[in-house]
C-alpha cells in the first residue's frame, strides 16, 4: 500500500489540537452583517471587516446585478490580455481622484497589491525597511523581490532611520508600514517614517487596508488623516474590507503604475475583477462622497464600544481605530474565550501565534458602522459575564 508523503500534516493538526488551537471555520449562512447567523446560531457579529456595512448596501448591490446583467459574470482574461474592461478603468479613475493621485491600478485583492508590488519594485540588490508587524502581504512581497529585509521593532522609529543610515547612500530602500496593524488597530508612524525617507531618499509605502473608508476625509485613508499627501510613492488600499466588496489598489505615479502594468505578476498573470466587483467598488466611492454620515457612525460605535470594554478592565492595548483588540495573552485561553463568547451570542474571532507573538494572544473585536447601541452593549455584557467566568477580569 501507498505510504501517505502527507502523513505529517495530520501530525500538526493533532498537534494543534493538543494545544487548544485547532479551529474550524465558522460558515456564515445568510449575508454578512453585524447581527447574523454562523453556525446556526445568531450573534452579534465582530469579526468581518465590513466597517461601513457596505456588503450589504442597496446601491452597491444594485449596481453589481446591473453590471452583471449588462456585462457578464467575467471578465475573461488578465488585464495585460483582453481583461481590461471600461469599468475597470473607471474604477482607476475614479480612485485616483478619490486618492489625489496622479493614477491607480486595481489587483484582485489586496494580498496581490501588496505582494506584487513590493516584488515588482525591487530585486535583489535592493532593501526593505519593514515595521515587524506588518501584514502577511507585505512579508511575502518581500520575500519574493529577493531584496534585502531589514525588520525595526513596532513602530519603533529611531530603530528604522539607524537601520537606513547605515545602509549606503546608493542603495535603493523602501520604507513600509502598515497604516493601520490589522491586529493591533494602532496607526503607522507615518509622519515620522517619512521624514526618514526624506532624509535618505527612501522609496516610502503604506498599505492602507485597514484605513480606506475608515480614516481620513471621506475615508481617504491614513495619508489624509495626516496630511502625508505627495510623501508617500506607493499607497496601497483594499476594496475589500470597509469598501465591502473585493480588491486592492496601488495609488501613486503615472510611472509606477504604468510599471506594474508590466511586471506585477498578479496583474499579468491573474484574471481580472467581474465587471460587478468594480461596479459594485465604484458605488462605493459614492456612497463615501454621499453619506460620509456612515463614517461618523462607525466611530461614535467605536468610541463607546472601546470605552466599554476598558471599563470593564480588559486589556485593550494600544488601538486607536475601530479594531480593538482583548489581549488575554495565552493561546488556549483566547480561544476558549472566543468558544464562550460565541456560545453566549457573540463572535469575535481568537487569535493566537503564529498571527502574533505567543503571549499576546487575543480576540480581536471589529464593530461597524450598523451594529446598533443595544447590540453593542449586548456584547460588552457578554464581555463581562465569559470575563469573570475565565478570570481574565
Ligand atoms: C493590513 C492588511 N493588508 C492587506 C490585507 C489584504 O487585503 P485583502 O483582504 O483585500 O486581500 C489585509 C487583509 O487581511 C490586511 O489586514
Amino acid at each position: 500500500m501507498r505510504s501517505d508523503p502527507l502523513g505529517y500534516l495530520t501530525t500538526e493538526l493533532e498537534a494543534l489540537k493538543q494545544q487548544g488551537l485547532y479551529r474550524t471555520l465558522r460558515v456564515l449562512e445568510g449575508e454578512q452583517k453585524a447581527k447574523t447567523t454562523f453556525d446556526h446560531r445568531q450573534v452579534v457579529n465582530l469579526s468581518s471587516n465590513n466597517y461601513l456595512g457596505l456588503t450589504t448596501h442597496p446601491l452597491l448591490r444594485e449596481r453589481a446585478l446591473e453590471a452583471t446583467r449588462r456585462l457578464g459574470v467575467g471578465s475573461g482574461s488578465v488585464r495585460s490580455i483582453a481583461g481590461t474592461m471600461d469599468i475597470h478603468m473607471e474604477l482607476e479613475r475614479r480612485l485616483a481622484v478619490f486618492k489625489h493621485t496622479e493614477a491607480v491600478v486595481v489587483f484582485q485583492s489586496g494580498f496581490a497589491a501588496n505582494a506584487g508590488t513590493v516584488a515588482a519594485v525591487l530585486s535583489k540588490d535592493d532593501v526593505v525597511i519593514s515595521d515587524e508587524l506588518n501584514h502577511a502581504s507585505i512579508i511575502d512581497g518581500c520575500r519574493l523581490s529577493r531584496a534585502a529585509i531589514k525588520v525595526f521593532p513596532h513602530k519603533d522609529t529611531a530603530a528604522a532611520r539607524r537601520i537606513v543610515a547605515e545602509l549606503p547612500a546608493a542603495q535603493r530602500k523602501l520604507l513600509i508600514t502598515d497604516g493601520v496593524f490589522s491586529m493591533d488597530g494602532d496607526l503607522g508612524a507615518l509622519p515620522a517614517l517619512c521624514d526618514i525617507a526624506e532624509e535618505f531618499g527612501c522609496i516610502m509605502m503604506v498599505d492602507d487596508a485597514h484605513a480606506s473608508g475608515v480614516f481620513g476625509r471621506n475615508g481617504r485613508g491614513t495619508i489624509d488623516h495626516f496630511s502625508m499627501h505627495g510623501r508617500v510613492d506607493i499607497q496601497v488600499g483594499t476594496l475589500s474590507k470597509a469598501i465591502g466588496a473585493l480588491g486592492g489598489y496601488v495609488a501613486g505615479s503615472r510611472a509606477l503604475v504604468e510599471f506594474l502594468y508590466h511586471r506585477a505578476r498578479p496583474f499579468l498573470f491573474s484574471t481580472s475583477h467581474p465587471p460587478a466587483v468594480a461596479a459594485a467598488c465604484i458605488a462605493a466611492l459614492d456612497v463615501l462622497e454621499q453619506e460620509p454620515q456612515i463614517i461618523e457612525r462607525l466611530w461614535e460605535n467605536t468610541r463607546f464600544f472601546k470605552s466599554g470594554l476598558q471599563t470593564l478592565g480588559f486589556n485593550t492595548g494600544l488601538s486607536e481605530s475601530p479594531i480593538t483588540p482583548v489581549i488575554v495573552g495565552d493561546g488556549a485561553l483566547a480561544m476558549k474565550l472566543s468558544d464562550r463568547l460565541f456560545q453566549e451570542g457573540v463572535f469575535a474571532q481568537g487569535i493566537a501565534f503564529p498571527t502574533v507573538a505567543r503571549d499576546k494572544a487575543r480576540v480581536r473585536t471589529i464593530v461597524t458602522a450598523t451594529h446598533t447601541r443595544d447590540e453593542l452593549q449586548f456584547a460588552l455584557d457578554v464581555f463581562a459575564k465569559v470575563g469573570r467566568e475565565l478570570s481574565i477580569l
